[in-house]
């Protein structure tokens, strides 16, 4: 069997890379050629773990390629995947430039039945504009080839992404066409031993339910903060809270930890669209605004802290920043909360000096020389005037505090992500800031 990838970014690489694991041929194009030189190259432009073990292994045996040419990719291919960017416009709204650009690619070059299926996040009724592009071009040749197209949202996770491919907890496939779900079961079965399920539903329906796991997951997270903020008002302590419901199986305790926000290339993207396609039918979804303007006034909850017990003067004042990646095992730091708690304390006249596992070559990047880079956690805290951790980085988790204590000028702690022990912080005399608890202060 054989497949094409169109898009060499993170989910079509992951796809890819995952798919001839398991013995399919699988061709990967993107347009951009320095890309495909790199990954040609044996490099990958992206960092995820367990991703270059596989990647290495399916080149070598021949069944992982890298091509800019989408024709001689599609030929014997039974699936072509479209993995390419949706980046938001000036109005928030998905940008399909890149999803009906591959479409009419495919349209210009396909020369058998091929079933089109989408992986790129793409609003409520893209699959008939993909169907549409291709249709136009089949037109323009003169020629009839049958082709379907389905729509097969991806709820890959930074971080585990490969692992999330190869176990994955169900397979959405949106398509009307027979042969298209045969093709498809036939890919996915090897993925779905452990007996997790794949659904099949109407496009429309697949195209949604993306939408509507991210928001649900966001809303999860804006209410979890908000629950956090009102438990250090009122004097309770959220890790408590967190635990009581989370034991009650409706409520289950994953993904219900307080923070600073979440970030990255998903949630902030996908619940902004959802307001937006909601808002085109006049519908509004009074809900996800909600977790949205919490989420952007909870990247801001650290600052608040800082700002509060140093009274407001944090001009000259130096701080180690540990963690920048919107979440740990990734070096992304696309809406990171990093960002806006940086860019406050430099408004503030304060200086950063910054450490990642990870992100430290993509912070430079973005933000050059606007803070320090420090070679490590300890390094960072070289007389500064407190420790701000914003990624819980498992490595962060069990610092030698008494190091810290000789490295830092002021023992504070402000923890974005709760990681540490109130009482052990006590004990030692730091002064410690968590989220939706009690601070404690020497
Ligand atoms: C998410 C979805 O989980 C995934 O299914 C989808 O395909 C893409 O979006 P990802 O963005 O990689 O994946 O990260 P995820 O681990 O879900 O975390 C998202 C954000 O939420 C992070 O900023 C994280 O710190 C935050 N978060 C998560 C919390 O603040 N609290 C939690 O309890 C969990």
């Amino acid at each position: 069997m054989k497949i094409t990838v169109i898009g060499t970014g993170y989910v079509g690489l992951v796809s890819g890379t995952c798919f001839a694991e398991t013995g399919v041929q699988v061709v990967c194009v993107d347009v951009d050629e320095h890309k495909i030189k790199m990954l040609n190259n044996g490099k990958i432009p992206i960092y995820e773990p367990g991703l270059e073990d596989i990647y290495k292994r399916n080149v070598e045996k021949g069944r992982l390629s890298f091509t800019t040419d989408l024709k001689s990719s599609l030929e014997n291919s039974e699936a072509v995947f479209i993995a390419v960017g949706t980046p938001p416009d000036e109005d928030g709204s998905a940008d399909l430039k890149y999803v009906l650009g591959a479409s009419s690619e495919i349209g210009k070059h396909m020369d058998h039945y091929i079933v089109v299926a989408t992986k790129s996040t793409v609003p409520v009724g893209t699959s008939v504009k993909v169907k549409a592009a291709i249709q136009k071009e089949l037109q323009k040749r003169e020629v009839e080839i049958p082709f379907d197209v389905a729509s097969n949202p991806e709820f890959l996770k930074e971080g585990s992404a490969v692992q999330d491919f190869l176990r994955p907890d169900r397979i959405i496939i949106g398509t009307e066409s027979e042969q298209a779900i045969k093709v498809m079961k036939k890919l996915y079965k090897p993925f779905l031993l452990n007996g997790h399920p794949i659904l099949f539903m109407d496009i429309t329906s697949s195209e949604m339910t993306k939408y509507a796991a991210n928001s649900m997951l966001a809303t999860r997270i804006s209410f979890i903060n908000e629950i956090a903020n009102l438990c250090e008002i009122v004097g309770a302590d959220i890790d408590a809270v967190r635990r009581g419901i989370g034991s009650d199986p409706r409520i289950g305790n994953k993904f219900l930890y307080p923070g600073t926000g979440y970030g990255g290339s998903c949630f902030p993207k996908d619940v902004q669209a959802l307001i937006r396609t909601a808002n085109e039918k006049g519908y509004p979804l009074e809900i996800l605004k909600a977790v949205e303007s919490v989420n952007n006034r909870q990247k801001s909850t650290l600052y608040q802290k800082i700002f509060n017990h140093f009274g407001g003067k944090l001009k000259g004042l130096k701080f180690a920043m540990w963690g920048l990646a919107f979440k740990p095992k990734t070096d992304d730091m696309r809406e990171a909360p990093s960002l806006v708690i940086i860019e406050k304390l430099i408004e503030a006249g304060a200086e950063v000096v910054a450490y990642d596992p990870v992100a430290m070559k993509e912070a430079k990047r973005i933000l050059g020389n606007k803070i320090g880079y420090a070679k490590d956690e300890y390094d960072a805290c070289i007389d500064s005037d407190g420790i701000i951790l914003v990624t819980e980085w498992p490595e962060f988790r069990l610092p030698n505090f008494r190091v810290l204590e000789r490295l830092l000028k002021n023992k504070i702690i402000f923890d974005g992500r709760n990681i540490y022990d109130r009482a052990e912080l006590e004990e030692m005399n730091f002064t410690y800031y968590p989220i939706g608890r009690k601070p404690v202060k020497s």
